[in-house]
């Protein structure tokens, strides 16, 4: 069951076996997490999973810093599929994150041929308009372009050094005639989650990057590719607590006290030692129990909870003695609203999904042809009731247009029962989508002028 299940971030289709996804690829659960201030899509179970996310509530609830990012394909239009994204930045930037946005403009140009100039005036006319328009902040937030920030480039190039093609094969199912253009793109990414948390971009803090279930293969390469490349690693020590052990890689190992011909230097491996110990004790453990041979320091004491802690300190010191110190980012997950067609949302199939930019009419004619949960007659319908569970209008209007709970769960009971009917639901849809997108487009044009206060410095 779930076994050899692939996600694939490229596919037309889409899986929706949320449970067996969950347990596949090791995700969290949002069910033993207090979500604080939830929106709509926390309280309907929108977004089932997530990797981390207690690191970044902690954060926040302490007042550290934190961050959120996003990247953008700048080709296309902007779709509720895209916008559902961008109300989770939203309202992370609203608990205090700052906003990081990566226009992957080399990733449009290099898989579809988009120039460099038209991905920058797509980017900005097509999606950062409609951020501004959706209520994202300029103060916290910063756009910039893939193609202008070298330090995105140079760590998916210097990323590239902990992984190989094999590990591509297995998690993307890429085969000897996958164009490099392709295996670049991940690279990229990665650096582009990653590049957040280093010293010129914000500094050491926890980055999370709410996404689809589509993407979570790059969320693993990159959680790998970070974990790979720590100097210090930190485990369940057996008989309880946790032990801290040296990850000796060949860009490290003098400063972790490996002499160039493999000998141990016991003057440099005890000083890392001793650093650890006092990183530790400087977080009010006493019981630590270092060994300077093994190159590993034992906690008995500490906790799960204390791994983040913990972690922190060692990526610091990692820093301090020449690391880069990479968090894994931390992500969340979630659904997929069905295509007004019944298949994937797409923006290849204009017919699939609303545009943030399509008339009224568009709209309604969209939704009245969308694919319907209810019965083929009044009578029967009556009789049987409709189905909101695959109902597009009922769907659209949990997922996108609806915020009153009550209200909706009403709508259910009564499409379930057979007293609303499909065509009525569509009306009811078609009701709420028209006022959203009123005043949407509205808020578009009182909000253009911000557009340019979006972009970082390096991209203006
Ligand atoms: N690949 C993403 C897409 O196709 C865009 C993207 C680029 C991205 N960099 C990112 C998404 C970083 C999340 C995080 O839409």
């Amino acid at each position: 069951m779930g076994e050899g299940l692939r996600i694939d971030p490229w596919s037309s289709s889409q899986p929706t076996d949320y449970a067996n996804i969950i347990a596949q690829f090791g995700l969290q659960s949002l069910d033993d997490i207090e979500i604080p201030d939830p929106s709509h899509l926390h309280r309907r179970g929108l977004i089932f999973a997530h990797r981390d996310l207690d690191v970044v509530l902690s954060a926040q609830s302490a007042g550290q810093p934190f961050g959120v990012l996003t990247g953008l394909m700048p080709s296309g239009r902007m779709h509720l599929g895209h916008k559902m994204v961008i109300d989770q930045i939203s309202w992370f930037q609203n608990l205090g994150g700052d906003v990081t946005i990566a226009v992957a403009d080399l990733e449009s140009n290099a898989t579809r041929g988009l120039s460099l100039e038209l991905a920058r005036k797509v980017a900005l006319e097509e999606y950062v308009a409609n951020y501004a328009a959706l209520g994202l902040r300029p103060d916290s937030t910063q756009v910039y372009f893939q193609s202008t920030r070298s330090v995105v480039q140079k760590m998916a190039f210097t990323l590239g050094k902990r992984t190989n093609l094999s590990e591509f094969e297995a998690i993307y199912g890429f085969s000897g005639d996958t164009n490099l253009a392709h295996v670049m793109a991940p690279l990229v990414q990665a650096g582009d989650i990653l590049h957040p948390m280093l010293d010129e971009y914000g500094g050491l803090r926890p980055i999370v990057v709410p996404v689809g279930i589509d993407q979570d293969p790059h969320l693993r390469l990159t959680r790998g590719l970070a974990a790979k490349s720590n100097w210090f690693n930190l485990k369940s020590r057996k008989g309880g607590g946790l032990t801290i052990g040296l990850s000796v890689q060949d860009d490290n190992s003098m400063a972790l006290g490996v002499a160039v011909d493999g000998k141990l230097d016991r003057k440099v491996r005890q000083s890392v030692i001793d650093n650890i110990v006092a990183e530790v004790a400087d977080l009010g453990f006493a019981d630590i129990l270092p060994n300077a041979k093994h190159g590993s320091v034992q906690i008995p004491s500490a906790t799960q909870s204390d791994r983040s802690p913990i972690k922190m300190k060692l990526l610091r010191l990692e820093r301090s003695m020449g690391g880069v110190g990479l968090l894994q980012p931390a992500s969340t997950y979630h659904r997929f609203a069905v295509g007004l067609t019944g298949d994937k949302m797409s923006s290849s199939v204009p017919d699939s999904t609303i545009f943030l930019t399509d008339e009224v009419a568009t709209v309604e004619k969209k939704i009245k042809r969308a694919f319907s949960g209810g019965q083929p007659t009044v009578e029967e319908h009556r009789r049987l009731g409709g189905d909101p569970d695959v109902d597009v209008a009922y769907q659209y209007m949990m997922y996108f247009f609806e915020d009153d709970d009550k209200y909706l769960a009403e709508v259910n009971v009564d499409y379930r029962s057979g007293k609303i009917l499909a065509g009525e639901m569509k009306q009811l849809c078609i009701d709420r989508a028209s006022e959203w997108l009123i005043n949407h487009q509205q808020l578009r044009d009182q909000t253009a002028h911000l557009v340019s206060d979006f972009l970082a410095a390096d991209s203006r």
